[in-house]
């Protein structure tokens, strides 16, 4: 069955500085927390780290001719902060000289830019000083904020502030698993708090510096499927929806907190971070909500058995998630269920309701087993049907009444997968990491197609 998009729907494709740009010292860009992190050993998959990447800061220009030949309406970018305002000290002239040339490129190619503020590059001598478990990490940001948005904001429209800030505080300050790879449980509550006031001060900021900017935020939201009756599982999924979802959600779509936040986290905090007016600050109006959806989530019970109490506060915020035996995986190992992306839709849509701004999908895609053939070229029909059932998923949910504007696909190119290093290939392009060549793939063709069509065959 052939699927159509509304002529106005955007399509587009999403990257991240650190996965991309390499030239980590170079025009005065200072270090991140992921420099540090990448350079620490056994956190990162064969000790990869970003100093290199696609080599994109220096090849930014072919990059773009190629977004160009892809037929993007949009692209998605992020800035990254070490290079504009380096160790939180005065702006970096040439950092903002990058994001110029990038762009003016783009413009010139008639491609609008997104651009995101944070995608995970906090500079490593705000982390020193506490970094997201700290408040003043979310005055600096929004000082930062100011700075790209008076800067860009003649040419860039659309602002992100914060690209998935589940992952920025859980993942980086309670399993450790992200920088700063911290091993906390109030750490990274503080964390999740601040980053959502981070939010709502650089919002303020990106309007006043753009009165014409549409500005939302992106997160990685939770399907979540409860595995099965007991107690425990339906406990799961009731702490999968809040530490996922609610705990971002309600803040910037309600000015709230879900009530039993405190009562589920009473043994790791009181919560004396919250200041009075924060949650009015988080909770800003908004022209769209970013969402960003790969897998389903099925929360399994975890077992309390980690002897460290400081890793057991931790180990209570995470979120197992059960896999089906014999079931299709992604090189990521993640389980692939388009229905459950038009049943987060729709739930966003029933838990919001009028307070739910248009939505765009800012990302969805697959890493596959991309095989390069002897002519160098890929046939990643794995990727095609992933992207394609899962736009369909997303007009599911427009045709139950979900309003949602566009769809960036994940990514632009192979990069640099976090601590999974280079092996999952997220890229409708091909990067060689050792010529640095781009080959587009298969899906690149295919993905052309339908931004032309706006048709999903
Ligand atoms: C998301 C990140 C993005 C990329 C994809 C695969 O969580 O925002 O940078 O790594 O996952």
């Amino acid at each position: 069955m052939t699927v159509q998009f509304p002529a106005e729907f955007t399509f587009g494709a999403a990257t991240a500085s650190y996965q991309i740009e390499g030239a980590v010292a170079e025009d005065g860009r200072r270090p991140s927390i992921w420099d540090t992190y990448s350079h620490t050993p056994g956190r990162v998959a064969r000790g990869e780290n970003g100093d290199v990447a696609c080599d994109h800061y220096h090849r930014f220009g072919e990059d773009v001719a190629l977004m160009k030949q892809l037929g993007l309406d949009s692209y998605r970018f992020s800035l990254a902060w070490p290079r504009i305002k380096p160790d939180d000290g005065p702006v970096n002239a040439a950092g903002l000289a990058f994001y110029d040339k990038l762009v003016d490129e783009l413009l010139a190619a008639g491609i609008e830019p997104a651009a995101t503020l944070y995608h995970w590059d906090l500079p490593q001598t705000l982390e020193d000083r506490g970094g997201w478990r700290e408040r003043d990490t979310a005055e600096r940001f929004a000082e930062y904020a100011a700075v790209a948005a008076g800067h860009l904001g003649d040419r860039v429209k659309k602002w992100i502030t914060l690209n998935e800030p589940f992952c920025s505080s859980i993942l980086g300050y309670a399993d450790g698993v992200h920088a700063p790879g911290a091993q906390e449980g109030e750490g990274a509550l503080k964390a999740a708090h601040h980053l959502m006031l981070a939010h709502g001060l650089a919002t303020q900021q990106v309007r006043s510096a753009v009165p014409d900017a549409q500005v939302g935020i992106t997160l990685n939201l939770a399907s979540v499927q409860q595995v099965s009756d007991s107690p425990a599982d339906a406990e799961a999924a009731r702490r999968n929806l809040l530490i996922g979802n609610l705990i971002f959600t309600d803040p910037v779509l309600a000015g709230t907190y879900p009530d039993h936040a405190r009562e589920v986290w009473a043994p790791i905090t009181d919560f004396s971070f919250i200041q009075d007016g924060d949650l009015a600050t988080s909770h800003q109006p908004l022209d769209f909500l970013g969402v960003n959806f790969y897998f389903p989530s099925r929360p399994k019970a975890v077992a309390h058995n980690e002897p460290d109490p400081a890793k057991r506060v931790a180990s209570d915020l995470g979120v197992e998630s059960v896999v089906h035996d014999g079931e299709y995986l992604t090189e990521m190992g993640w389980p692939v269920d388009a229905g459950a992306f038009t049943d987060l839709l729709t739930w966003l849509q029933d838990a919001y309701g009028d307070a739910l701004p248009p939505i765009y999908i800012t990302e969805n895609g697959i890493a596959c087993p991309d095989v390069v053939r002897e002519d160098g070229s890929v046939d990643d029909q794995d990727r095609i049907r992933y992207v394609g059932d899962h736009l369909k998923a997303v007009k599911a949910a427009m045709d139950k009444g979900v309003d949602i504007r566009g769809y960036y696909l994940w990514s632009l190119m192979d990069n640099f997968e976090w601590a999974r290093g280079y092996q999952p290939r997220f890229g409708l392009v091909h990067v060689d990491y050792d010529t640095l060549k781009r080959t587009p793939k298969a899906s690149f063709d295919w993905y052309r197609n339908v931004s032309a069509t706006h048709e999903v065959p």
